[in-house]
């Protein structure tokens, strides 16, 4: 579709990379006929097109927009989301920016703590498949005594919404006997829905307080709550490397 030089890749890779929205979602637009190609509609799924071509999902152009990258310390009571249909804040309204950013993976509207955004969808696939088992840790503030037994369970991995999760890392920090809390740190590399709370609710324990500590490498303890900051171009090419060294 285009001349050579340009770089040519998958019409719904680009509209991925874009920061749109998924691959599998690109797809499924291509096929109920919302995306134009030079101004003809294309269903063929897997046709070659650059950045030179223009690419309209839907309405929206696609366009080969300048990447940012903020790292956000998320406070409570925000959802993780780029809109809410109840017309509550969402973390994109935290950042000032007029880039068509979204965050990297989910925090729950009470979880504080690192997250990441972007309009990089490439580095955004890449930080969320499971294949390429990025590491996050958490700080869970859960009720009772989380003993060594518990802590077993939770490494070898418990069953979550019928699936048994992956192996965890887990240290209990402290317990606090005065209000009969345990503060746990759990490092996982899955990112599913609630995971740390569903993966203590399956061993009869409730989390009170959650925090992201850390995601891959980056940290926010030099951020106040809601404050953020842009990733150093040495941070981003980084994370691009830990979410690529497993390939081969
Ligand atoms: N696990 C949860 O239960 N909630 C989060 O926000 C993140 C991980």
């Amino acid at each position: 579709m285009s001349k050579s030089g340009d770089k040519m890749e998958r019409l719904q890779k680009i509209i991925a990379n874009s920061g749109y929205t998924s691959r599998r979602k690109a797809e499924e637009l291509i096929q109920a006929g919302k995306v134009k190609v030079n101004g003809q509609i294309v269903r063929e799924m897997g046709i070659k097109v650059s950045l030179k071509d223009i690419i309209d999902v839907d309405g929206y152009i696609i366009k080969n927009e300048e990447k940012e990258y903020y790292l956000l310390n998320k406070p409570r009571g925000i959802i993780t989301s780029t809109q809410d249909e109840l017309g509550r804040k969402t973390v994109t309204d935290l950042i000032a920016t007029t880039k068509r950013i979204y965050p990297v993976g989910r925090l729950d509207y009470d979880t504080t703590g690192v997250l990441l955004l972007t309009n990089d969808g490439e580095l955004t696939n890449l930080l969320t498949h499971p294949k390429n088992e990025i590491e996050k840790t958490y700080i869970a503030k859960v009720k009772g005594l989380v003993g060594k037994k518990q802590v077993g369970l939770l490494e070898k991995g418990v069953v979550v919404d019928g699936v048994k999760t992956s192996k965890a890392k887990v240290r209990v920090k402290k317990y606090d006997k005065k209000t009969d809390t345990s503060l746990v740190e759990l490092m996982i590399h899955e990112g599913k829905n609630h995971q740390v709370k569903k993966m203590f609710e399956a061993i009869g324990y409730t989390v009170l307080k959650l925090r992201r500590d850390q995601f891959c490498f980056l940290r926010v303890d030099d951020l106040k709550s809601g404050d953020y900051r842009k990733l150093s171009p040495k941070e981003i090419k980084k994370l691009y490397f830990e979410a690529t060294k497993n390939d081969n």
